[in-house]
């Protein structure tokens, strides 16, 4: 089994998709679930499937940024997974565990992505674009922004679409099905780094 820490920001419904997967029950444990926001519903979720939270904000069950790597390996967590998280993740934190952090993108990287670039702000772009084909990727993170290398992607069509939110519906389903499966890969060492390329082993 391999020890998990999730961050989020928001609704958590990535985290759901993690934890309700039948697959990952048996590869991972989520042992820690770290918010820069304690009112956040993902934080809510966590504390009700019993899983220890953790503040990188301001209150209480504090950690302090710097702290962080030491944390987190002091937890042994072999995979860290942003869901939803909007902070940047320290460069200690980074170096440490280069190779282990995966961030979910609610659009197809390289495009829409970069600073200010997350959750609404991400839809109404490819809605204002005229794209017809949205989706989701999921990427390791180094110091550039959603720049890390692609792990896996997966698409949708959005040529119908009438609002930007029927195109951040149609990426969030994609979404629970592609942070579950890269996390299963993970865990099964099924995904090899070559340079800047991935490939997924069967
Ligand atoms: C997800 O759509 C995720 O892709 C996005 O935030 C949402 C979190 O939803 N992340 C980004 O935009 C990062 N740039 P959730 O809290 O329900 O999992």
């Amino acid at each position: 089994m391999i020890g998990v820490a999730v961050f989020v920001s928001g609704r958590g419904s990535n985290l759901e998709a993690i934890l309700n997967s039948p697959k990952l029950k048996k590869l991972v444990i989520v042992k820690a679930v770290i918010s820069d926001n304690a009112e956040c519903p993902a934080f809510e979720y966590a504390k009700k499937n019993s899983i220890d939270t953790y503040n990188v904000g301001k209150q209480e069950n504090f950690i302090h940024y710097s702290d962080l790597a030491e944390f987190l390996k002091s937890l042994d967590i072999g995979l860290i997974v942003l869901a939803g998280f909007l902070k940047m993740i320290p460069e200690t934190v980074i170096k440490n565990f280069n190779n282990r952090i995966i961030n979910i993108h609610p659009a197809l990287l390289p495009s829409f992505g970069g600073k200010g670039m997350y959750g609404m702000n991400v839809h109404k772009a490819v809605y204002n674009s005229g794209a017809k084909v949205s989706g989701a990727t999921v990427h390791f993170i180094d110091e550039a922004y959603d720049e890390g290398k692609i792990i896996a992607q997966k698409k949708v069509d959005i040529s119908d679409v009438k609002f930007p939110e029927q195109i951040a519906e149609r990426v969030l389903k994609i979404e629970h099905e592609l942070l579950p499966f890269v996390i299963e890969k993970f865990a099964r060492n099924q995904i090899s780094v070559k340079k800047n390329r991935i490939m997924l082993l069967r």
